[in-house]
């Protein structure tokens, strides 16, 4: 096992539209050790959701170098970045992203088609992952039938399932009231304390709080990358 799960190097993203080129990232360099709780923070526009598709491989940088896990994904195909995005990530959403007709076991088990798991393992990996997220007594509900709360829940069990090395969550508690935010945060601190990695783009500092260091974005750098004291001296 790698010590550090990300590596990246340099790494810029340019956009063509037209005529014109979006920079929106302009040379990122940084490293992330297994276990880290990591939260990115910056503007709107500044290159948060652009950096997440790049370390979640949904995507590829322009130039510069990623290395995930151990595997250089800067230059792989899009089967190669599906099959290593599959079984070392899992996604988090602002909007949930769950499929409507599917009740919220089914969603949760999702994943687990892709990675081709026989039908009873994905029900019992299924169900483990809704006893996490303390559902339990949702499983049979379509995601219509339950609370935003609830949905997000069902999210972060189908990003838990594939037991990936790191979760990535992108303004998870941005359609979620304050109440619920909480909830939804404490979950992610339980996540974080059975050992995963976790990196989460949030505006909000009380929910960065939540993390062990905060990364700042502006115009497509990092603008800062600082250990969060109030929690590394708690600890
Ligand atoms: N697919 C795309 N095509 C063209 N330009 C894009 C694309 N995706 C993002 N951009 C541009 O790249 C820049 C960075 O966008 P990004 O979505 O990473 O910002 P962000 O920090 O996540 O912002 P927000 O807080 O509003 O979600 C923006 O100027 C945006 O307009
Ligand atoms: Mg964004």
């Amino acid at each position: 096992m790698q010590n550090l799960v990300i590596e990246i190097d340099k790494i810029t993203k340019f956009y063509h539209v037209g005529t014109e080129t979006v920079k929106a990232l302009q040379g990122v360099s940084l490293s992330i050790k297994r276990g880290e709780y990591v939260a990115i923070m910056g503007p709107s526009g500044s290159g948060k959701s652009t950096l997440m598709n790049m370390i979640g491989a949904l995507d590829t940088p322009t130039g510069g170098r990623y290395v995930l896990n151990g595997t250089d994904v800067s230059r792989l195909s899009d089967d190669s970045l599906a099959e290593i995005r599959n079984k070392e990530i899992g996604f988090v959403f602002q909007t949930f992203n769950l499929l409507p007709r599917y009740t919220a076991l089914e969603n949760a088990m999702l994943p687990l088609i892709y990675a081709g798991l026989p039908k009873n393992e994905r029900i019992k990996l299924g169900k483990e992952v809704m006893e996490k997220v303390a559902l339990t007594d949702r499983m049979e509900h379509r995601p219509n039938e339950m609370s935003g709360g609830q949905r997000q829940r069902v999210a972060v069990a189908r990003a838990l399932v594939n037991n990936p090395s790191i979760i990535l969550a992108d303004e998870p508690t941005g359609n979620l009231d304050s109440k619920t935010s909480v909830d939804i945060m404490r979950l992610f601190n339980q996540i974080h304390q059975s050992g995963n990695t976790i990196i989460l783009v949030t505006h909000e500092e009380e929910i960065a709080q939540h993390a062990h260091r905060i990364i700042r974005l502006r115009d497509g750098l990092i603008e800062s990358d600082t250990m969060n004291e109030k929690i590394t001296i708690s600890n």
